[in-house]
């Protein structure tokens, strides 16, 4: 599976930073539950690799991608946790080799039409936008539409259930990132049924530029523990 046909599964890729290994399966299960099967955990915590691994052999109906990839040595050890792509806010040559050595399919972030032709050139067709938001949101997708109309985006940083409505909505926008799905409070709670909820009403919204999704929610058939 590419990366363009993995921000199809899902309209919302939830951002998680867990720093509680026991609490990643529980999470994920939640997520996944709920209809949101692609992860991106951040390598931000003492525990994130732990995490995808406990991810990975727990529930295997997840997609799981190591975020928060800033150095070429994160790429090995992301694969080996058991990692299936890779996520990074910025995209040099050095991060752009490191990701083909570990065969670790990437998305690849992106802030300017510049960094976009240099993306592009290395051969990705679809890339992170971050900080989405605070970088111009809305208003920079669709300006980018323009020069570049066959490349998508999952833009992430600043996304949230009031707005991700109006990012799918644009046509090269698949899929969105964000950490809204589950928040510090309800994971520290453990309340996955806070965590399903919003999981379910963000599979619910739909990108414009796409049909029904296949291997949605109504496909899986996860588990409660
Ligand atoms: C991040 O890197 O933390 C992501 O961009 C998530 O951002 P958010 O918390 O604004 O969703």
């Amino acid at each position: 599976m590419n990366i363009r046909e993995v921000l199809r599964l899902a309209p919302v890729m939830p951002v998680l930073t867990i720093h509680e290994v026991g609490l990643a399966a529980p999470l994920a299960r939640a997520l996944v539950r709920g209809g949101l099967r692609v992860l991106e955990i951040t390598l931000r915590t003492d525990c994130a690799l732990e995490a995808i691994d406990a991810i990975r052999a727990a529930i295997p109906e997840a997609i799981v991608g190591a975020g928060t990839l800033t150095r070429p040595q994160d790429f090995p050890v992301a694969a080996t946790a058991g990692a299936q792509f890779g996520v990074t806010p910025g995209l040099t040559p050095e991060l752009a080799a490191a990701a083909r050595t570990a065969r670790l399919p990437l998305l690849p972030g992106i802030l300017t039409p510049s960094e976009l032709i240099v993306a592009r050139a290395a051969g990705f067709d679809a890339c992170k936008l971050f900080p989405a938001r605070a970088a111009g949101g809305l208003e920079l997708l669709s300006a980018l539409a323009g020069p570049f109309p066959d490349h998508v985006f999952c833009p992430t940083g600043g996304i949230t259930a009031r707005n991700a409505a109006e990012f799918l909505a644009l046509p090269n926008v698949p899929c969105v990132g964000g950490s809204w799905v589950a928040p510090q409070s309800a994971v520290d709670a453990r309340d996955w049924r806070r965590i399903e909820e919003l999981a379910r009403q963000a599979a619910a919204l739909r990108s414009a530029s796409l049909g029904p999704v296949p291997g949605g929610a109504e496909h899986l058939a996860v588990p409660a523990r």
